[in-house]
């Protein structure tokens, strides 16, 4: 049994409340908080991590001021521009997963640009969850499944919790779809519409850290704290 977690999945939050205690406006903190991405994708890959899948944006966060939302694409495009190259020679593939299509085109263009070119990354598969929510992700396979029943093409013993996850979001994750370790950022403790199903046995790390100034020696911190949890799955 690793005591690494397979799969991680960070609730990035805090760079607004950042920025707004030094006096900046928001998107400096979100600046700052791109940053930040890099490091602990190189350090998760370091140490064996499978997939580490990070919130970046929500379906709720479309309620967001314009100019804020302008400068969030700006910054993934830039990530994008700068971490291709380096993403591919090591071995990182890259996913999307959330409502892509209302991204603005540009952005988006670049998005599936980027998932194509890092499309044989074997060692880390990063996805980013953007426009996401839990709730459309769910519903989205139970439309699927309700059409394959009402088609004939599936019958009702079939709906298995095995056969439903094929149809989130996440299927291609496979065996390492099920979080192991949820980590939030800026002292909420909540999950704010992420991945509902697959953290259904996720162990939590809450930190108060602000995104911004997450480091590297947090991230292996919050792996230690995991390696001490009992995880009983149900049994005893
Ligand atoms: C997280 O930081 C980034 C996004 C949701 C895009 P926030 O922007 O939510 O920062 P706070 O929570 O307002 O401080
Ligand atoms: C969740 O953070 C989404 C991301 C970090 C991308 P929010 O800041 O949107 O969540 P709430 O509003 O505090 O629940
Ligand atoms: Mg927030």
């Amino acid at each position: 049994m690793s005591s690494i977690p397979n799969h991680i999945a960070i609730i990035m939050d805090g760079n607004g409340r950042w920025a707004q205690a030094r006096g900046y406006p928001r998107f400096f903190g979100h600046v700052r908080g791109s940053s930040r991405v890099r490091p602990i994708v190189e350090e998760a890959r370091t140490l064996g991590v499978k997939a580490l899948t990070l919130y970046a944006f929500s379906t709720e966060n479309w309620k967001r001021p314009e100019e804020e939302l302008t400068v969030l694409w700006k910054l993934l495009r830039k990530y994008i521009h700068r971490e291709v190259k380096d993403l591919k020679k090591n071995g990182v593939r890259l996913h999307v997963i959330g409502e892509i299509e209302r991204l603005p085109e540009g952005a988006r263009k670049e998005l599936e640009a980027a998932v194509e070119e890092l499309k044989d990354g074997k060692e880390l598969q990063l996805t980013f969850a953007l426009s996401y929510g839990a709730r459309a992700e769910i519903l989205n396979a139970v439309k699927v499944v309700a059409k394959k029943y009402a088609q004939c093409d599936l019958k009702m013993t079939e709906i298995t919790e095995e056969n439903f996850e094929k149809h989130l979001a996440t299927a291609y994750l496979g065996e390492f779809s099920d979080v192991d370790l949820l980590i939030r950022t800026s002292g909420e403790k909540r999950l704010s519409n992420y991945l509902l199903w697959q953290c259904s046995y996720a162990e939590f790390e809450f930190t108060d850290t602000l995104w911004p100034d997450y480091s590297v020696e947090q991230f292996r911190q919050s792996l230690e704290n995991f390696k001490q949890r009992k995880r009983r799955f149900g049994g005893i």
